[in-house]
Parts: structure tokens; C-alpha cells; sequence
């Protein structure tokens, strides 16, 4: 399965300064695991946000076009097209194929449009000043919501968000 998953405020924004625009353990815990075990695929940038570091129990595939850009590190994959992501994604071993979730940044999430089976979509009830959003054209009607979860805020999590899950109509 190809999936996406993202977290967006109430208007749309997912990053500021390359990196989350909020600090929310909950969702953090809803987006481990959901992609525990199977590869997160994301922009350069969302990666240097990260300090290059890779998530625990997950295949980590960054995108550049960057021909020196490297890693060291064999949890990660560095890949430099859209087609050989995907060419990675359709000739893995079948016993031991993991899902590929697209994580972001913006531009990931336009650059695979189109070949998402699955949406895992966070709104987090608050407004956040931010320079990157979820690509307003994404094509979010060629989906239909299978559930809506809401956590309500806490001492942990100021904010509150409700966790969406779509599946493609193709
Ligand atoms: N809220 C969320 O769920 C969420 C999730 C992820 C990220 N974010 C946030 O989103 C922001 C970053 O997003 P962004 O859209 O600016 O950047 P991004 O998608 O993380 O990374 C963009 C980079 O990807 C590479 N790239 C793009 N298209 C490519 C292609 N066709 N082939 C090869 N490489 C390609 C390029 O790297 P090079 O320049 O190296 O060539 C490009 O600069 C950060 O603030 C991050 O924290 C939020």
C-alpha cells in the first residue's frame, strides 16, 4: 500500500522553519503506529528538519537531487526521482514488502498525488503561523473518509486534532 499521512492545521499549514509548527505527543504516537515497521518516505527538507536522524523501526527514504547528498546510516535510503521510489516500492521482496507512507513536506505530497491508496489526515484544532501547507490542490475528492477520531487536548497536548483516514475511490 502507498499512503500518505501529514498533520495540517485548521487552515492548511504543516511546517514552519522545517519543522512542525507544533509539539503534539499524541499525534506523534498516532503517527508511529501507524507507519511502525514499513518505510516513510520524505523531502530533503523535512529530513534536515529532522536533523537527519532517522525514526526508530522504519525504512527511511529521503528524496533530493542532490548527486552528493548521503547518509550514513543503514536504516536510510536516499533516492533522487519520483520513479525510482516507486521502481524501490513494486520490485521489493514480496515476504518481507513494507508499505511506503509519503510524510511530506509539501512538495512529497504533490509529487506522489495520484498514487495514494490511503490518507491518514491529522487536523489539529488550532491556527499556527507557518510558511509551508498542504498543497492546496491535492485531489482530496478522489477519496472518501472511512473514520474521524477526535482526541480532545490535554495536559500533554495543548491542542486537540482528529485523526481522518480515507481510502481512494479508484
Ligand atoms: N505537518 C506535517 O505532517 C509535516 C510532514 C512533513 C514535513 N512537514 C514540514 O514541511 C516542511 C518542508 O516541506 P517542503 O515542501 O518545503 O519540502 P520537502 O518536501 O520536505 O523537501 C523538498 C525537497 O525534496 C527534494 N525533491 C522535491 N522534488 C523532487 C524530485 N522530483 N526528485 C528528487 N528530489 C525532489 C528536493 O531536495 P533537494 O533540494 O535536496 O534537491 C526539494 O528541495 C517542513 O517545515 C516540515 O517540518 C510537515
Amino acid at each position: 500500500m502507498v499512503a500518505a499521512i501529514w498533520a495540517e492545521d485548521e487552515e492548511g499549514v504543516i511546517g514552519v522553519n522545517g519543522t512542525l509548527p507544533w509539539s503534539l505527543p499524541g499525534e506523534l504516537q498516532h503517527f508511529k503506529e501507524t507507519t511502525y515497521g514499513q518505510a516513510i518516505l520524505m523531502g530533503r527538507k523535512t529530513f534536515d528538519g529532522m536533523k537527519r536522524r532517522a525514526l526508530p523501526g522504519r525504512l527511511t527514504i529521503v528524496l533530493t537531487r542532490d548527486s552528493d547528498y548521503q547518509v550514513d546510516s543503514e536504516n536510510v535510503q536516499v533516492f533522487r526521482s519520483r520513479k525510482e521510489v516507486l521502481d524501490w516500492y513494486q520490485t521489493q521482496d514480496k515476504a518481507t514488502a513494507r508499505d511506503l507512507f509519503v510524510i511530506g513536506g509539501a512538495e512529497m505530497f504533490t509529487l506522489f498525488d495520484g498514487c495514494f491508496e490511503r490518507l491518514y489526515r491529522t487536523i489539529v484544532h488550532g491556527r499556527f503561523d507557518g510558511d509551508t501547507s498542504f498543497p492546496e490542490n491535492f485531489k482530496l475528492n478522489d477519496f472518501c473518509e472511512i473514520s474521524s477520531v477526535t482526541h480532545a487536548s490535554d495536559e500533554k497536548n495543548n491542542y486537540g486534532f482528529t485523526v481522518k483516514t480515507y481510502e481512494s475511490k479508484k
